[in-house]
């Protein structure tokens, strides 16, 4: 039985907290949130203790495990105060915006004993996993080519836009740990186009909403990622592996699987699950459900620290490409110096 804390009890922490309950391998010991009144309320619902303050959850031998779903500023230091209390810690994605803190996170964890895994909660999608794993057994023989479209269905509101820091950061940033996952190798070189085409709040405060990038690996494998702050259909997330022996797909879901067929088409079935939680919902679990076979196993991270830097690595140079309209080479050793 794996002791849980959970930190952040906002709309993702929510949803970690309903999955922590349900599941018979762990509980949920410990709720916070800075903003009393909402951790209360997942502790009502839980029955999980209301921390008043951290030291309650770091100091307390009983947690095994920290699920970090605060704000994304809080991430590094929860990262660095769990791991220096000997927890283990699943913290949502991204580690931060500034690619500094991490560095400088990273420093402070180098020693560190315990399982950090980073919340990029695709790679747990039975879809998505699958045709990763298709593609390493070589069922579509030499992958050539990754195709990532990733379209939420409607703009978030101002507020969030302006803490969200930028859509490649925050939203993107899915999509570049998912090319890494895919295409099985390094990223080396970026090219990013970003557009606002229709969202007049963003366009406001100066944010895009549309975003298309090209990227190349060493051995010459191309990817390409679309994103959309908008989709008629709802939450539109496809990924797509080609290679020198055919095609993998991975499609949307529905709520159901009916097809209508009448006199003005065929074929037509409900709208794209409407968002993440309704989208994502087994790979939340199955995300959950690895992080504790890998504590419990005592193995290598599934998603590694080091593959939240990178997917932020990649972001940073997709900004650079898009502001100096050139192709950009990706510095993974040395990410603050100034990508050309
Ligand atoms: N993996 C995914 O699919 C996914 C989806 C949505 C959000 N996220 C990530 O999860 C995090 C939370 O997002 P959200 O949409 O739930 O945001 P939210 O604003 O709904 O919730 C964040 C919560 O964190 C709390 N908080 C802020 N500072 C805190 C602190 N110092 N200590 C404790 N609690 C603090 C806030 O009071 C709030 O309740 C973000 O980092 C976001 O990027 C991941």
């Amino acid at each position: 039985m794996i002791r849980f804390a959970l930190i952040g009890a906002g709309r993702i922490g929510q949803m970690h907290a309903a999955n922590i309950v349900a599941h018979d391998r762990c509980s949920l010991n410990w709720i916070y949130d800075v903003h009393a009144p909402s951790s209360e309320a997942v502790g009502a619902k839980t029955g999980a203790k209301v921390a008043r303050d951290l030291d309650e959850i770091f100091n307390d031998a009983d947690v095994d495990a920290v699920f970090v779903a605060s704000s994304t500023p809080t991430h590094a230091d929860f990262i660095v105060r769990s791991v220096q209390s000997g927890k283990a810690v699943l913290c949502e994605k991204p580690i931060d915006l500034d690619i500094a803190k991490v560095e400088e996170c990273s420093k402070q964890i180098s020693s560190a004993k315990s399982l950090i895994q980073i919340g990029f909660n695709r790679r747990f999608d039975p879809g998505h996993g699958q045709l990763v794993s298709a593609v390493r057994n070589g069922e579509i023989g030499d992958l050539e080519q990754v195709i990532i479209s990733s379209r939420d269905p409607e703009p978030p509101p101002k507020a969030y836009y302006l803490a969200a820091g930028g859509m490649l950061r925050d939203m993107t940033i899915h999509d570049f740990d998912l090319a890494r996952f895919a295409l099985g190798e390094e990223v080396t070189q970026v090219t990013a186009f970003t557009s606002n085409l229709f969202d007049t709040v963003a366009k406001e405060i100066g944010e895009i909403d549309s975003a298309m990038i090209l990227m190349k690996t060493a051995s010459g494998k191309l990817c390409h990622i679309n994103n959309s702050r908008h989709a008629t259909y709802g939450y539109d997330q496809r990924l797509e592996a080609h290679g020198s022996q055919g095609m993998l797909r991975s499609e949307n879901r529905q709520p159901t699987s009916v097809e209508r067929f009448n006199a003005k088409g065929s074929h037509w079935r409900d709208a794209c699950e409407f968002f993440f939680i309704e989208r994502y919902r087994q790979a939340y679990l199955k995300q959950l459900e690895s992080f504790m076979d890998t504590l419990e196993a005592g193995s290598e991270s599934k998603v590694s620290f080091e593959d939240g830097r990178r997917a932020l690595i990649l972001a940073n140079a997709a900004y650079r490409s898009v502001e100096t309209g050139n192709v950009v080479t990706v510095n993974y050793e040395n990410p603050l110096e100034r990508a050309s």
